[in-house]
């Protein structure tokens, strides 16, 4: 009868693993449900019916504000930006004068002529669509894992240039104007190329939008500082000229060549 206790006591041994998987399993989820409803984002959805209490409607009921995860899927541009998760405002009216992340967007003619559901964010910010927290969605990690953080606002018109021709931008992105005017006028188009344009002296400036902000400003400032045997010239740039300089460069990205001058968002 050996036998029969031996399967007995191999019966028991296995019901309590499974017993004890079982409750890891219920602590785990358990946990993950607890992080969940903690989350960042959860609580700046809390946040916000406090705002609308005091900037728009003084009785709005908390079960009115949605909650959850909010997207916008762009299928033609592969994207899915998921900012209005946190700036929850961004599309209504009456929250001019909220604080960040609730207010209405500023420049309301920006969003007309740019619905935010045909747009979404990031064609304009950069960041990371589908990211919800504030350090990943802004990019604010290792430009490894994000390599285009959103961009700050004194450089922000380099977006409009991803998809708009410079010189037709006096108007509605003159930093960006200004920029590329000085880009001409100072002949960098004669030791750089953009697309099938321009010299062979220096390196091809397509693509300039993949570096980052300061690596470019020193890049054009103080030329021999990332390579002391630069053929670069030092044209003596104030800070100034080179942040504008600097819009321009910022809006030469080569994944935005099937938006260029507006023919992929067209329906
Ligand atoms: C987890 C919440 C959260 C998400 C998701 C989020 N933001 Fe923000 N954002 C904030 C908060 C909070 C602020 C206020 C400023 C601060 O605290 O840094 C802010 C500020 C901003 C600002 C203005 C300040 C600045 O640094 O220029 C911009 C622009 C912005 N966010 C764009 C975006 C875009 C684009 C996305 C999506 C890719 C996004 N945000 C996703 C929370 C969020
Ligand atoms: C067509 C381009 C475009 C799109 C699309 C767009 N924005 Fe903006 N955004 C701008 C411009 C331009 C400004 C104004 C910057 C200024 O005041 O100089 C701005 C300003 C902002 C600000 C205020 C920044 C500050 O520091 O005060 C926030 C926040 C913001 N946008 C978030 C968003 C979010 C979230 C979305 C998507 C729901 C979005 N934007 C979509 C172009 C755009
Ligand atoms: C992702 C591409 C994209 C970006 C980025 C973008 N635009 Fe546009 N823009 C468009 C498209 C597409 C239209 C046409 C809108 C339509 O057909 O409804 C347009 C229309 C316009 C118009 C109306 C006149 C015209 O040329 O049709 C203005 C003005 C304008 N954009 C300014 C800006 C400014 C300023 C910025 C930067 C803050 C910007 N755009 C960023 C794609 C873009
Ligand atoms: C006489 C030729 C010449 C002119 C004019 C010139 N550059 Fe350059 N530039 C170079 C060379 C050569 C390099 C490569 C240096 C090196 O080896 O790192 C370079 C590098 C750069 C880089 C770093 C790019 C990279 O791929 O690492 C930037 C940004 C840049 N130039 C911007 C400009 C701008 C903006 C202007 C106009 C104001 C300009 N350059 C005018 C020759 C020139």
């Amino acid at each position: 009868m050996t036998n029969d206790t031996d399967m007995k006591k191999l019966a028991e041994r296995e019901t309590l693993k499974i017993l004890i998987l079982g409750f890891v399993i219920l602590v785990l989820v358990g946990v993950m449900m607890w992080k969940e409803a903690r989350s960042e984002w959860r609580q700046y959805q809390q946040g916000f019916i406090k705002v609308l209490q005091e900037h728009t409607d003084p009785s709005s009921d908390p079960g009115k504000v949605a909650s959850g995860v909010k997207q916008i899927y762009l299928p033609r541009a592969n994207r899915v930006d998921r900012c209005q998760t946190c700036h929850l405002g961004i599309d209504s009216k009456g929250l001019e004068k909220a604080p960040l992340p609730y207010l209405t967007h500023p420049e309301p003619t920006i969003t007309w002529i740019h619905p935010i559901e045909r747009f979404g964010c990031t064609l304009c910010h950069e960041g990371q669509g589908y990211a919800l927290t504030k350090a990943e969605a802004h990019g604010d990690v290792s430009r490894r894992l994000w390599p285009k953080p959103i961009l700050p606002k004194e450089f922000l018109q380099a977006s409009c240039g991803k998809c708009h021709n410079p010189d037709l931008m006096e108007q509605d992105a003159p930093k960006l104007f200004a920029g590329k005017r000085l880009y001409k006028e100072k002949g960098c188009i004669d030791c750089h190329k953009i697309g099938s344009v321009g010299g062979s002296i220096g390196s091809e400036h397509t693509d300039l939008a993949r570096f980052s902000i300061s690596y470019l400003l020193e890049s054009v400032m103080n030329p021999t500082a990332n390579d002391p045997g630069s053929a670069m010239p030092n044209l003596g740039f104030t800070e100034e000229k080179a942040k504008a300089l600097l819009v321009f460069m910022l809006s030469l990205d080569k994944t935005y060549i099937p938006y260029k001058y507006k023919t992929v968002l067209q329906q």
